[in-house]
């Protein structure tokens, strides 16, 4: 299994990047990439519809590995934390610039994924409110729509709220399901 790991947030020892650690350690037969989006050249999708008429982003920055990774990936585990109630501009980069995986369908608002296969996107999302699991629902519906138009074939989102900038998130009882569910999933 190919899994690859993208940590959105700038803090590489922060409750986001643990938890990916956590998800994603001591698997065997799996060839783990992970990316720290802080570190790498990702642009904002400039909207010039170039991928619409090209199977390709007409940006030549890190993206593009990003793109043959996940073309090659079975699963794809992406952490963010919230920032002001959304995903941070990080990985709100990153996401937008996925729009270059859709291919215009047959109508307006209908789009067809690129991705093939059978692939696995798990996504989470670490707040530092106490009731961010309500609060922040949203951001995992929306996720959660957003990874099965791509064209994943599964799909886990989750809130993980009452992170502290200490770095607490291992402690959280919903932290440790959510690990462990994941490391089922990829274990598969
Ligand atoms: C700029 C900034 C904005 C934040 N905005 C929110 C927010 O709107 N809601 C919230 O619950 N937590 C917010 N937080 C707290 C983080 O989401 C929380 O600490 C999260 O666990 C960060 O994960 P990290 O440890 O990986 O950095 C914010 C933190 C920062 C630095």
């Amino acid at each position: 299994m190919k899994i690859l790991a993208i940590n959105g947030n700038p803090r590489k020892d922060g409750n986001t990047a643990k938890l990916l650690k956590e998800i994603t350690k001591d698997h065997v037969d799996v060839d783990l990439d992970s990316f720290d989006l802080n570190d790498l050249r990702i642009r904002d999708c400039q909207a010039c519809y170039f991928c619409k008429k090209n199977d390709a982003c007409a940006i030549k920055d890190d993206m593009q590995r990003l793109y043959r990774k996940l073309r090659e990936a079975d699963a794809m585990v992406l952490g963010s934390p919230v920032y002001f109630g959304v995903e941070n501009a990080n990985t709100r980069a990153f996401i937008d610039r996925l729009y270059a995986l859709l291919a215009f369908g047959d109508g307006p608002g209908k789009y067809v994924p690129r991705l093939k296969g059978d692939k696995l996107a798990i996504s989470f999302v670490c707040c530092g409110a106490g009731k961010g699991k309500e609060v922040y629902a949203n951001i995992k519906d929306r996720q959660f729509a957003m990874w099965a138009n791509l064209g994943f074939k599964e799909v886990r989102t989750y809130v993980i709220a009452g992170a502290s900038p200490q770095g607490n998130v291992l402690e959280l009882v919903d932290a440790q399901n959510m690990v462990r569910e994941c490391q089922e999933l990829l274990d598969r």
